[in-house]
């Protein structure tokens, strides 16, 4: 195999995606980048010129894939320019992710809002995995591609109750379901499927819950009694793609400080 392998990370124009980017970019990647907010190539964003920048800083490819991971019309196309780019995919990251635009209790959540938040991350995460799935197949039998891998970036809400946010919640169930479905129908290709759960990180989607989350983690809510960063996110993420957790399919790893402990 002479390329470089090749990641296609959904979400990845700020917080956890691009984290995840730039560290798989680090760690001998081509990088193709999905966002929603990425432009067509030839007139990019600014944040999205910047990380393929820095993507090509670490010698590595480059590919900007714009698009709405819930728009399944779209991933034959994004597949088919990583192909025309890479010839390869090697590992795809369901990151794409949105939270609920308000949150409200349970009694009141409303249809529009649990649409709009299963459809990306639940619906769009599990169609384009589909999708990368029957390539990578295509791929393992071609001898092509070694170690193929997908993960799901969950959240410990897929376990952790949030009667505010419940379509969140059942959303991030679905996606860890998800990835242990696709981790037991792959796992004789030798196509390997892990979930990444993460706890509460500092990025722009828990901005408006800064504060909050400040006193609460000082309180001791998290047990390392810190805010996760994207990079302890991201360093997860690369350790499973390369292969160090290679008898372990269908693993879930929580990013959380420890949140995974249940206390008294
Ligand atoms: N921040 C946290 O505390 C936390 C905790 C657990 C899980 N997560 C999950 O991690 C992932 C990344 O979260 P983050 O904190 O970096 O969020 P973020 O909002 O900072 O970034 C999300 C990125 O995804 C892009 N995006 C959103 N919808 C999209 C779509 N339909 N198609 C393509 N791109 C889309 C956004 O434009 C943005 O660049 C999400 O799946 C989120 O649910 C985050």
């Amino acid at each position: 195999m002479d390329r470089r392998p090749a990641a296609l990370v959904t979400g990845a124009g700020r917080g956890i995606g691009r984290a995840i980017a730039l560290d798989l970019a680090r760690n001998g990647y081509d990088i193709a980048a999905n966002d929603i907010t990425f432009e067509e190539p030839g007139r990019p964003a600014a944040h999205q010129a910047e990380l393929d920048q820095s993507v090509r800083g670490f010698g590595a490819g480059f590919l900007a894939v714009p698009g709405d991971i819930a728009d399944l019309g779209g991933h034959e196309s994004l597949l088919e320019a990583v192909r025309k780019r890479f010839g390869r995919l090697d590992l795809l990251v369901n990151n794409a992710g949105v939270a609920p635009l308000e949150r409200r209790d349970i009694l009141d959540t409303d249809p529009g809002s649990f649409d709009r938040v299963m459809n990306v991350n639940a619906r769009g995460a599990f169609f384009l995995t589909q999708r990368a799935a029957r390539w990578m197949l295509e791929q393992a039998r071609d001898g092509r591609a070694q170690g193929p891998a997908v993960i799901f970036i969950s959240s410990i809400s897929a376990e952790v109750s949030s009667p505010s946010r419940a379509e969140y919640c059942l959303s991030k169930a679905a996606a860890s379901a998800a990835a242990r479905l696709f981790a037991d129908r792959l796992a004789a290709a030798g196509i390997h499927v892990y979930e990444v759960r993460p706890g509460i990180i500092q990025t722009d989607m828990t901005a408006g819950v800064r504060d909050k989350y400040d006193r609460l983690i000082s309180e001791g809510l998290v047990p390392q009694r810190r805010w996760g960063r994207p990079e302890d996110v991201a360093r997860a993420v690369t350790a499973l793609a390369r292969g160090d957790f290679a008898f372990s399919t269908g693993l879930c790893l929580e990013v959380s400080g420890g949140m995974n402990i249940r206390r008294l």
